[in-house]
């Protein structure tokens, strides 16, 4: 263990407690009802906690802080599959030992969070892994960010000074980018920005159209057209999700993206990436990498999977002193995790055609397949995704009966959320730590869920 304190002593205590943990966790490794006795404490503790915070919760989830893979124990005692992994944090599932081990060995540090005044050695090193995973592409430097949404702040920060006064922003419908002033304008989703004024103008272009996918393309080339036109110099920058997690998991081939990023590029607009989400998810440790797409990006954020947030951007648009700072880099726990988590990614066999990423999704997609064309028949219409970023339709694809849909799903066993709107999709971002084994009880579950669902 690369512990800070040198006593031999401590090393001992050390290893044998991370031996202890890790079998303590492996107690919880099947779905399981709740406990007679415990069976109010789930809604009891919600109900103060929703008292406190003024809004309630979308499931009665409240985690003992017990699991193990893909299983997490709630504090009713019941155990569930976790397939959302808090939307997207928990890539390798609950007590992998890298985790366990990020937690120990923060554990004999002298303080809690790292930032910017009194930097430790955890954030050179996962700053040097992020750097030194994208030298095919011109991004220099990277800076650390509080979350996903400040990561794009700060992107658009970077990107604005740049390009003074054009503040004008392009981004696509369906977009999702955070909940800060600034991202919730370019999020696409009105209802999410209720009486708030207008503070960056975006122009929202249609994404890859999967029902249409030959001409896809040129919509999206005539939209930016259109828009252009409409205020002509006067735009920064494009932003995308090259997979949209919100949307559903939408996303198109290299080619559409490639078509799209060589309009941005002769139209003086510079290529932001958002891979909050997508971060780790792909077939490569970006999704930017899984397309290609190396040489266009000029600025791409991540959070979620990498357990600290924020933005890798090139040496043109490293900005004037004074422009960025902040208290927090992150946790130390949360950095040293972070920089395991590149290492094991990339050293372990998870991508390349042949990784188990693409091997996970060629099975759920299979197996959502199987289930469309038999028992499923006319009640799981649509299956898609990439990665470990999966989705599906159940019935008519409504918000009503997807969220009926994954409340069942959650009584039987399987947490997961849903994404989208018209259609709504069921969302699935798996944890890594999925055996086959898992993933036939899973179907086993998905498959009775629907036929009790989807009438
Ligand atoms: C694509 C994308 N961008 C940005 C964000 C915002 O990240 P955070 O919630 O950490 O602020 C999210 C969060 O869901 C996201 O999915």
């Amino acid at each position: 263990m690369d512990i800070r304190v040198t006593s031999p002593e401590i090393q001992d205590q050390m290893n044998k407690l991370f031996s202890s943990i890790l079998l303590e966790q492996q107690k919880y490794m099947q779905v399981r009802k709740p406990d007679a006795d415990k069976a109010h404490l789930v809604e009891s503790a919600l109900k103060e906690y929703t008292a406190n915070r003024g809004k309630g919760f979308f499931y009665n989830y409240m985690s003992s802080g017990r699991g193990h893979g893909p299983f997490t124990e709630q504090i009713d005692g019941s155990i569930k599959y976790d397939l959302i992994g808090g939307i997207g944090p928990n890539i390798l599932g609950h007590s992998h030992p890298l985790y366990i081990k990020a937690h120990l060995e923060s554990a004999c540090s002298d303080t809690v969070m790292c930032g910017n005044l009194q930097p430790y050695p955890e954030a050179a090193a996962i700053t040097e892994m992020l750097m030194k995973n994208v030298s095919n592409s011109r991004l220099k430097h990277f800076w650390f960010t509080g979350s996903g949404s400040f990561a794009n702040d700060l992107a658009l920060k970077l990107i604005w000074q740049k390009k003074e006064p054009k503040y004008r922003l392009i981004a696509c419908t369906k977009a999702f980018a955070g909940r800060s002033v600034a991202t919730q304008d370019i999020t696409h989703n009105e209802a999410y920005r209720q009486g708030m004024p207008q503070s960056v103008q975006v122009d929202h272009v249609p994404h890859f159209d999967q029902t249409d996918p030959e001409n896809a393309l040129e919509k999206t080339i005539t939209a930016l057209k259109e828009v252009v036109k409409a205020n002509p110099n006067q735009h920064c920058a494009l932003m995308m999700e090259i997979i949209q997690g919100e949307g559903g998991f939408i996303y198109g081939p290299k080619e559409y993206y490639e078509g799209v990023f060589n309009w941005a590029k002769e139209n003086d607009l510079y290529i932001w990436i958002d891979e909050v989400q997508t971060f780790g998810r792909t077939r490569e440790l970006f999704a930017f990498q899984n397309m290609g797409l190396d040489q266009y990006v000029d600025v791409v954020t991540v959070g979620k999977a990498l357990q600290v947030c924020g933005a890798l951007f090139t040496e043109e648009l490293n900005p004037k002193p004074g422009l960025i700072a902040g208290t927090f880099n992150g946790s130390l726990t949360a950095l040293n995790a972070g920089e395991k988590i590149i290492r094991y990614l990339t050293e372990g066999n998870f991508y390349g055609e042949n990784g188990r990423i693409a091997e996970l999704e060629h099975t759920f997609l299979s197996k959502l397949n199987h289930l469309s064309k038999n028992s499923c028949k006319g009640k799981i219409n649509y299956s898609g995704g990439i990665g470990t970023m999966i989705a599906f339709e159940v019935g008519d694809a409504s918000k009503d009966i997807t969220i009926e849909f994954i409340k069942k799903l959650f009584e039987n066993g399987i947490i997961a959320f849903m994404a989208g709107n018209q259609p709504t999709r069921v969302r699935l971002l798996l944890p890594l730590s999925l055996t086959d084994e898992h993933i036939n009880e899973i179907f086993k579950i998905i498959e009775q869920t629907v036929l009790e669902v989807v009438k």
